[in-house]
């Protein structure tokens, strides 16, 4: 309580602040001249898509240049981009505003608002995303997750079989690179409610390199919760989708690449 209270407070200031900073109308009068296609978008997400994308197509349709000087959006979760900042369009002039929406870790209806600040004034346009409901994993109870981890700590390839496909198999078929990050390794590693032991791949600072993805995709750790996922040891991959996870793990930015290997298991399920 008494934390958020100053949070707030930090952040009015910063706000104001901010505010002070701004060069263009942070008075918020409205902007003219600027036709957009539309003021709100909305999108459903599928499960497992991460980032959501939106484009909005303006036009100036006065009669001078209008320039759009920065554009900002109510949470980090969303980016949005402008060809250049700051943007002249010459009337008649129009161009895309592109924004992205991080859906990792969120679910259920979101609106975020994306500020445009232009020599004319304010627009704020609107992007609404319908994300699937939450995650199975906050819905399950405890007493089930238990019962799981029962049974993944007697037999780590448990996983893989039974009822336990509908969440951990089915989603992973047919998928290739960043989805099959999402919907095999994902589910556990960037789970919110994870066990303490699922380490955030992200931030490992060490031994991200191919052979070192290829090792723990293919052979897991016997004697943890870590399965294997290669076929030859009862995992559900084809060696098609472990070569394009690999290479999708040792090339994507998000993952820290090419620190020292460490010691890793051997090869025993
Ligand atoms: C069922 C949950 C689960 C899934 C699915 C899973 N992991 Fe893991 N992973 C674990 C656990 C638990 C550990 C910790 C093992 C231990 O005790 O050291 C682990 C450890 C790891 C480590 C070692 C991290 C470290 O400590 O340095 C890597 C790398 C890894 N997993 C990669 C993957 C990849 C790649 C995938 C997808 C192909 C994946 N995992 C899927 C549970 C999971
Ligand atoms: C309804 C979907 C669902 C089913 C069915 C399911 N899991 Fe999971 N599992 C998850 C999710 C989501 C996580 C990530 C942690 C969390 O949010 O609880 C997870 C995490 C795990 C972990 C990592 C440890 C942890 O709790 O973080 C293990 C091990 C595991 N599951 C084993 C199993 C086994 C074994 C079965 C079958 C007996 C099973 N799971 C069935 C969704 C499921």
């Amino acid at each position: 309580m008494r934390r958020s209270f100053w949070m707030m407070i930090w952040l009015s200031a910063l706000v104001l602040h901010l505010g002070a900073q701004t060069p263009s109308p942070a008075t918020g009068k409205p902007a003219t001249g600027l036709v957009w296609d539309a003021l709100t978008k909305e999108a459903t997400a599928k499960a497992g898509e991460t980032d959501i994308p939106f484009t909005f197509a303006v036009t100036n349709h006065a009669a001078s240049r209008i320039t759009i000087e920065r554009v900002d959006t109510s949470c980090g979760c969303t980016i949005a981009d402008i060809p250049s900042e700051p943007w002249p369009l010459e009337p008649g002039e129009g161009g895309l505003l592109k924004v992205e929406f991080d859906a990792r870790g969120k679910s259920g209806t979101l609106t975020k608002t994306i500020y445009v600040f232009t020599s004319t004034g304010q627009t704020e346009l609107t992007i609404k995303v319908h994300l699937p409901e939450v995650p199975p994993s906050t819905t399950r109870d405890n007493s089930e997750r238990v019962t799981n981890l029962m049974l993944a700590s007697k037999n780590r390839q448990a996983v893989f079989q039974g009822k336990c496909i509908t969440c951990h198999v089915t989603p992973t078929i047919g998928k290739m690179g960043k989805e099959l990050y999402t919907t095999a390794c994902g589910i556990c590693h960037d789970a919110e409610h994870r066990a303490s032991m699922v380490k955030d791949l992200k931030t490992l600072t060490y031994g991200t390199t191919k052979v070192h993805w290829e090792h723990w995709t293919r052979n897991g750790k016997p004697m943890s919760l870590m399965p294997a996922f290669e076929q030859k040891q009862g995992g559900p991959l084809t060696e098609a989708q472990i070569k394009s996870l690999v290479e999708y793990l040792s090339t994507s930015k998000e993952f820290p690449s090419n620190v020292t290997i460490p010691a890793t298991p051997t090869a025993k399920p």
